[in-house]
């Protein structure tokens, strides 16, 4: 089934706290992760860009870039909600996520690939970084 066929909305918005948090909450992640609501609600306004995708006005789709609008861009919360996965709605998502941080001419987009998800972000463009360079992080502080 083509995009079209689905009437999937794209809108460069934020999605309500509520959305977020049902969007959120089935993405799997919340088996490793705890996070209240309200902590949740919080990241909202530090997006520097967003974009929901509709169905039925009801969000199916969501992801995020936290950036400073030069250096670094982080693509975050890329999620789509579990039935309405498969129909290149991520993918469609991503696009758009990308596209604005070409148009700010952003040096370093960055994002995490969930453990499968590998082949999804090469397939737009993105590769591992090297293993003398590698992303790092800080574990242990939730
Ligand atoms: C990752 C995620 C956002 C992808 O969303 P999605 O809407 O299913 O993505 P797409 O439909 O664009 O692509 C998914 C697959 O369907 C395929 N596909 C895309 N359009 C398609 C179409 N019209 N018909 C059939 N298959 C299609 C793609 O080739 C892709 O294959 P892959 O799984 O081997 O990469 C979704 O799986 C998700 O929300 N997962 C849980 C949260 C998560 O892990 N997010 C990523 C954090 S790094």
């Amino acid at each position: 089934m083509s995009i079209e066929d689905l009437g999937i909305e794209y809108r460069a918005e934020l999605p309500t706290a509520a959305e977020f948090e049902r969007l959120f909450r089935s993405s799997g992640w919340t088996e490793a992760v705890e996070v209240a609501a309200d902590r949740l609600a919080a990241t909202l306004p530090h997006a520097w860009y967003s974009i929901c995708a509709r169905h039925d006005g009801q969000v199916v789709g969501t992801g995020f870039v936290l950036s400073d609008g030069v250096l670094h861009a982080l693509i975050v919360n890329v999620i789509v909600a579990p039935e309405m996965r498969g129909n290149g709605i991520g993918t469609e998502i991503m696009k758009r996520l990308i596209a604005r941080c070409r148009e700010s001419r952003v040096l370093q987009v960055q994002l995490f690939s969930a453990r499968g998800k590998r082949g999804f972000y090469e397939r737009l463009g993105f590769e591992a970084r090297p293993d003398d360079g590698p992303g790092m992080e800080l574990g242990g502080l939730s």
